[in-house]
């Protein structure tokens, strides 16, 4: 059988979803449906969870809905979020914790939650193949144990072009028992957004933004527009950073400053490296030591100019996100030491790839285009199975960059553009830059299922640039 005969068989496991018209803002114009069993595998999920030996579970209460927030001082916009905020309110647990989270949605659509980063079961991931998506005025509880420490975050994954950008979205912190010492620690979550003339978000639209994704007029961090931060003359803080924007790339620059790179998307990184700058593609997360900076100076928070290959015929200059003031002094406490984690290989030496994931596009009748993974739109991919290495080459022949996320499992980078990275980390979002290559390795551990890897630039998420898979045993 053909992928192209699975896939149509797999839609057809069920009503595909009412998409309506403009259906392509949607997740694609191919209805995801999961099966009509999910609720046991489900039901199952929910009461294996457990804590580990003396870990606790954590109770979060979310509720999705619109409300007024001013994203600009002074001007009120409606926007939709978690808990009558945006970002949603940030998720604190440590490892082995679980988290126990009724999601209750107010939208007149509905919702679903998806765990960017965390190793939670299938039945789990949030995703419209996992579970029925929850309808307005309906509550839906996930349970999960938390098994990694790091920065990660949480967002819908339904109808995510208006979903996220209207602002539900929020961070997960979860702890682990080395962390380094830092005299305080912040959550960064950058965003955008396209306001009109009257201060709204405009609906998505247009076939250049079907193109490039969204990059929004207004630069947000933890949902306010370029914001003023402080911190204290002297010491070195943990910023935890996120970058939720739907399409836009932050090459990261905190004044132009060294900081330390403490961590990435699955938690800390064998040694910190010192970097003054860093880029963050959609859905990336950076864990930094900033500081220490002397007393009254300011700084800005920016991000740099970068090229990702758009459709348009300028790069952005450099965009301000925040800034930060320095403050009177304060004696410093942290400690960050050399060695933050152990992190082996899991490749050496020269190894065949397994899968080849090709992205590109093809002229569509109904969008002009739409985006592909191995030449399909929501591509039906081979399963995996349990303990098998994976080595995958991702390769871009498309003219721009595409930000490559694995939903439930971290990787290691092994190459760019034929190149090793600087540093060992593991990571759910890679950037595979226009015409260039990654290969990636990961091993599949034991939680089967149906999961997917999916380019997180929304509009090319929803135009299909996506696969799903099994993990089977
Ligand atoms: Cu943040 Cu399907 O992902
Ligand atoms: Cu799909
Ligand atoms: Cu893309």
């Amino acid at each position: 059988m053909s992928s192209h005969n699975e896939h149509a068989a797999h839609e057809h496991h069920g009503v595909h979803a009412a998409h309506g018209p403009g259906a392509h803002a949607e997740h694609g114009s191919v209805a995801h449906v999961a099966p009509t069993d999910w609720h046991d595998a489900y039901t199952r999920a929910l009461a294996a969870a457990q804590p580990a030996p003396g870990r606790t579970v954590v109770d979060v209460d979310l509720e999705a809905a619109e409300f007024d927030w001013e994203f600009t001082p002074g001007r009120s916009t409606r926007a939709w979020g978690f808990n009558g905020q945006v970002p949603g309110p940030t998720i604190e647990a440590r490892v082995g914790d679980v988290l126990q989270i009724r999601l209750t949605n107010h939208l007149l659509e509905p919702t679903a939650v998806h765990w960017h980063g965390l190793r939670v079961p299938a039945a789990m991931d949030g995703t419209e193949m996992v579970q029925r998506p929850v309808a307005p005025g309906e509550t839906f509880t996930y349970r999960f144990m938390v098994p990694d420490a790091g920065t990660f975050w949480y967002h819908p994954h339904v109808h995510e072009t208006v979903q996220l950008e209207r602002g539900l979205y929020g961070a997960i912190v979860v702890r682990g028992h080395d962390e380094p010492r830092l005299d305080a620690e912040h959550v960064l979550v950058l965003d955008d957004v396209q306001l009109d003339r009257s201060g709204q978000i405009k609906p998505p639209g247009g076939w250049i933004e079907w193109h490039n994704g969204r990059e929004g007029n207004t630069r947000l961090v933890n949902g306010k527009q370029e914001p003023v931060l402080t911190m204290a003359g002297g010491q070195i803080e943990r910023w935890r950073i996120v970058n939720a924007a739907s399409a836009r790339y932050v090459r990261l620059s905190i004044g132009g400053r060294p900081f330390r790179i403490l961590g990435t998307d699955g938690g800390l990184i064998p040694t910190p490296v010192v970097a003054s700058e860093v880029v963050l593609a959609p859905a990336d997360r950076v864990d930094l030591a900033v500081g220490p900076f002397a007393e009254r100076e300011t700084l800005r928070i920016e991000s740099l100019r970068f090229s990702r290959g758009k459709m348009a015929l300028w790069i952005p200059k450099r965009e301000t996100f925040a800034t930060v003031r320095v403050g009177p002094g304060a004696p410093s406490r942290a400690e960050i030491p050399d060695v933050l984690r152990r992190i082996d290989p899991i490749v050496s030496g020269s190894v065949d790839a397994t899968r080849e994931v090709r992205l590109g596009w093809k002229p569509s009748r109904a969008h002009g285009v739409d985006f592909t993974m191995n030449g399909e739109s929501h591509h039906r991919a081979e399963p995996c199975r349990v303990g098998e290495l994976q080595v995958w080459d991702i390769v871009n022949g498309s003219p721009v960059n595409h930000p490559f996320h694995l939903h439930g499992f971290f990787f290691q980078v092994l190459a760019v553009n034929g190149k090793p990275p600087n540093f060992l980390s593991w990571e759910d979002t890679v950037d595979v830059p226009a015409r260039g290559r990654v290969r990636i390795a990961w091993i599949p551990d034991d939680r089967p299922g149906s999961w997917m890897y999916h380019c997180h630039i929304l509009e090319h998420h929803a135009a299909g640039m996506m696969a799903h898979f099994d993990v089977v045993h």
